[in-house]
C-alpha cells in the first residue's frame, strides 16, 4: 500500500516537473519568436542616400533596455563613452497640431527600433527664454541614442508660433516636419476640453464652448478664439512654406491614427526613410480605454495617460454646423497645398 502511494507521488512529481520544464521551454521559444517578429528581418531601408548609414537594427533593439536606463539619467560617463551614445539634434519634429494626437504619434513612432523620442515637450523654438539659451542647450535636452538612430521631438506650439519656422530652418534647413491633424471642429472642441479641465482642477468656472467660439455681437465664428485659430491649418502652414518646401512635410491623419493606427504609421516610416518595423503586433486595441495601446514586447506594454481621450462636452449642433461651414474653404486650400484630402464635412 505504502509502496503504491509512493509510486503515485513520484508519478505526480514527474508530471509536474515535465509541465514546468515544458512551460519554460515554451516561454523561451515565444520570446525568441517575438523578438524575431521585428528586428531580425533584413534591412531594407536607409536614412541617407543608398549605401550610407546602414542601421544595425537588431543591435539597436537589443540595447533598447539599456537606452531606457540611460534616459532615466542612470548612465555614467564611462558607460556613455563605452556604448558610443550621443545626444543628437532631432532629424524630425512633430510640430503640431495641438490635440491632433501628437503624443500618440510620438509614442507610436518610438516603437520603431531606429527612433528615439524626446519624452518632454522641449519648447525650444517657441519660447524666447529657451531659445536664448542656444542650440547646445537644446541638444543637451535630447535623449541618448546610438549614432544611427534618429531623435524625434514634439512641441505642438511650434505649428502656430510666428518665429518658429525661421528658427528651425536656421538649425537644419532639411529637417523633416510632421503635422498631425484632426477634423478642425473636433480638434477645437478637444482643445477647449483640455482648457476646461484645467480650470475645473483649479475650481474655476469657465465659459461654454459656444460662447467662446461664436462672437455674440455678430453671431459669426469668433476668429479671435485661439482654439478656432489653431484649426485654420492652412493659415499656419502657409507661414511654414516660406521656409520649407512642401516635400519636407508629412501630414498625418489624426482621426485615422485613433481608429486604424498602423497604416498611418507605415506612411510615416516611409516618409522618414525608415525600414518598416512597426507591426500590428505593436498595437492592440484596449476596449476599456477605447484606444489603441502600445506593445513593445511580451512584458512591456502601455496605454497613453488618461488625459488623452477625454470625453468632450456636448456642443450645440447649430454651432458645430457654423464652425464646419467656416472651416470648409480653409480645409479645401489645405487639401490642395498638401495633396492629402480628408473627409471633413
Ligand atoms: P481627445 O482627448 O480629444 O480625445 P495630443 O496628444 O496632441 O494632445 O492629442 C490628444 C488626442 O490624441 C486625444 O484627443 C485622442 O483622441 C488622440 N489619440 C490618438 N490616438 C490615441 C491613443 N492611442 N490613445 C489616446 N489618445 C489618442
Amino acid at each position: 500500500m505504502l509502496f503504491k502511494q509512493q509510486a503515485l507521488l513520484r508519478q505526480k512529481l514527474f508530471l509536474l516537473g515535465s509541465l514546468a520544464i515544458g512551460s519554460l521551454l515554451y516561454l523561451v521559444a515565444r520570446v525568441g519568436s517575438l523578438d524575431r517578429l521585428q528586428p531580425l528581418c533584413p534591412i531594407d531601408g536607409r536614412f541617407g542616400p543608398r549605401g550610407q548609414d546602414e542601421i544595425p537594427l537588431r543591435a539597436l533593439q537589443f540595447k533598447r533596455g539599456l537606452l531606457h536606463e540611460f534616459r532615466k539619467g542612470n548612465a555614467t560617463k564611462e558607460q556613455i563613452r563605452l556604448h558610443n551614445l550621443v545626444q543628437q539634434l532631432p532629424k524630425a519634429i512633430i510640430i503640431g497640431v495641438r490635440k491632433g494626437g501628437t503624443r500618440a504619434l510620438l509614442e507610436m513612432l518610438n516603437l520603431h527600433p531606429a527612433v528615439v523620442k524626446a519624452s518632454q515637450e522641449i519648447h525650444f523654438f517657441d519660447n524666447d527664454e529657451n531659445y536664448a539659451k542656444g542650440i547646445e542647450w537644446y541638444r543637451k535636452k535630447m535623449p541618448f541614442s546610438y549614432p544611427h538612430q534618429i531623435t524625434i521631438e514634439k512641441s505642438p506650439a511650434y505649428f502656430i508660433t510666428e518665429e518658429v519656422p525661421e528658427r528651425i530652418y536656421k538649425m537644419n534647413s532639411s529637417i523633416k516636419l510632421l503635422i498631425i491633424v484632426r477634423e478642425p471642429t473636433t480638434r477645437a472642441i478637444s482643445d477647449y476640453t483640455q482648457v476646461l479641465e484645467g480650470k475645473e482642477r483649479k475650481n474655476k468656472t469657465y465659459y461654454k464652448f459656444e460662447k467662446l467660439a461664436i462672437d455674440p455681437n455678430t453671431c459669426e465664428v469668433n476668429t479671435k478664439y485661439k482654439a478656432v485659430r489653431t484649426s485654420i491649418y492652412t493659415k499656419h502652414l502657409e507661414r511654414w512654406l516660406k521656409y520649407f518646401p512642401i516635400e519636407q512635410f508629412h501630414i498625418v491623419d489624426g482621426d485615422r491614427l485613433i481608429t486604424e493606427p498602423l497604416p498611418e504609421l507605415q506612411l510615416v516610416e516611409k516618409f522618414l526613410n525608415l525600414p518598416p518595423r512597426i507591426s500590428q503586433y505593436n498595437l492592440y486595441f484596449n476596449a476599456t480605454r477605447g484606444f489603441y495601446c502600445l506593445r513593445f514586447n511580451i512584458v512591456f506594454n502601455k496605454c497613453l495617460a488618461g488625459s488623452k481621450g477625454r470625453i468632450h462636452p456636448e456642443v450645440d449642433t447649430s454651432v458645430i454646423t457654423k464652425l464646419r461651414k467656416f472651416f470648409h474653404p480653409f480645409n479645401q486650400k489645405f487639401y490642395q497645398i498638401t495633396g492629402r484630402t480628408f473627409n471633413w464635412p
